[in-house]
């Protein structure tokens, strides 16, 4: 098969199979026919005008743009598609020179998104900081980051002992205050008397670090709408509870509040149903959260930080016999989640590359998903 029939299918598979064999059999018509019954556009010879037609479509862009890109692409790569002649590719060159400009533009525009967010670590100095789900995992690493700039912590979890070690531990590294109070956020009443207990003991709060998860099984859903209930209360509702109470504080200290999401709160994944369902409830309440805020001109900031794959010791276990992807270090998420709150990010992605795979999520819905399930032994 020539490279310019290989290069057609691979348009088409973002479209699914049906859009292949619709389309395939149908090009030389279809193309003639949105050409007006010539075989060129532009100078064009017929595959390549066909290629251009299918960029316009499939990424909705205009018809100049599209025919810049591909001639971009025979530039860059014109051995890979030696099999299409593209003779009049130095007429176009003129027009491409708009689309640098664009191009230029966007990475100046990424630049600039990813640039002034660097932490001042003397700004946490003496900060009142609540950090749950502190016993282990990102949670203890924000607890041990915390500390070392000198912060004071309230850690909370439900293992006193381990609470205890990690509050030792956070001492040595130099926190000016080092706390734990135990709770299971599955118990109703807990969220808000931990939110007291740290409001009472530091005098106020600074940040509030939302970032514990309960355990769930990985697997198909079998169907147990009590244990969805009860993830719910621990990764879902008990965040809105602490996060209610600490509002008025918040709101004196300007301070923030940092919920510890995943990318699992943008893309649904298999044998996680409950885990899924309470990171996209966290996303719309607290993304809706700092619509009212800003209404209000409120002085509390609420950073929504999503995460992918981190190399705790809980995420690995859970994923060790079905994914072979990388995992990020649970230190370096740490201090991007403090970071994202000490900067007053709204939102914020580790690793970064994250953000742009959610900003094209929509555009190949096709190959998301069966990349998604690819992923996953099964
Ligand atoms: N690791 C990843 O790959 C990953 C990816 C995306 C997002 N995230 C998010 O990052 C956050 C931290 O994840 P992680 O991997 O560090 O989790 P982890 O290692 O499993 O730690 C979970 C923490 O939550 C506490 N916890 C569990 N059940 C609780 C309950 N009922 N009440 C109060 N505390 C409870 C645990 O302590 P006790 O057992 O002592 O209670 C522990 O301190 C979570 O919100 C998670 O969704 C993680």
């Amino acid at each position: 098969m020539p490279v310019s029939k290989w290069a057609i299918l691979v348009l088409l598979v973002p479209r699914g199979p049906r859009a292949i064999y619709r389309h395939y059999p149908l090009r030389d018509a279809e193309t003639k026919g949105r050409l007006g019954g010539g075989d060129c556009l532009l100078g064009l010879n017929d595959v390549s005008s066909f290629l251009v037609l299918y960029i316009t479509d499939l990424f909705e862009v205009e018809i100049l743009i599209a025919q810049s890109a591909f001639h971009l692409l025979y530039q860059l790569y014109p051995s890979c598609l030696c099999a299409i002649p593209c003779p009049s590719a130095h007429a176009v060159i003129r027009k491409m020179k708009a689309v640098t400009k664009l191009l230029i533009g966007a990475v100046a525009l990424v630049a600039f998104q990813w640039s002034g967010r660097t932490l001042d670590p003397g700004s946490l100095k003496g900060a009142r900081v609540l950090v749950t789900g502190a016993s282990a995992g990102i949670g203890e690493r924000i607890a041990y980051h915390l500390a070392g700039f000198g912060a004071q912590v309230v850690l909370t979890a439900r293992r006193e002992k381990v609470l205890q070690q990690v509050v030792d531990k956070c001492h040595g590294l130099g926190a000016q205050k080092a706390l734990y109070v135990a709770a299971d956020m599955a118990n109703h009443a807990d969220p808000e008397r931990v939110v007291k207990f740290a409001v009472d003991q530091l005098g106020g709060l600074d940040y509030l670090v939302l970032n514990h998860k309960g355990d769930m099984p990985f697997g198909m859903w079998d169907g147990d709408v009590e244990q969805t209930r009860w993830l719910m209360q621990v990764n879902f509702l008990s965040y809105v509870q602490m996060a209610k109470t600490a509002l008025p504080s918040l709101e004196q200290s300007k301070g923030s509040i940092m919920v510890v999401s995943s990318l699992y709160g943008k893309v649904c994944a298999p044998f996680l149903a409950p885990y899924v369902s309470t990171k996209f409830a966290l996303n719309g309440f607290f993304g809706t959260l700092q619509h009212e805020l800003a209404m209000q001109s409120s002085n509390v900031s609420v950073s929504v930080v999503t995460l992918g794959l981190i190399d705790t010791d809980s995420a690995m276990d859970m994923v060790k016999e079905v994914s072979n992807v990388h995992a990020w270090p649970a230190d370096e998420a740490a201090l991007h989640i403090i970071t994202s709150g000490a900067t007053r990010q709204a939102e914020s992605y580790y690793p970064w590359f994250w953000y742009y795979c959610c900003l094209f999520r929509d555009w190949f819905p096709y190959l998301r998903d069966l990349s998604i399930r690819n992923i996953y032994k099964h």
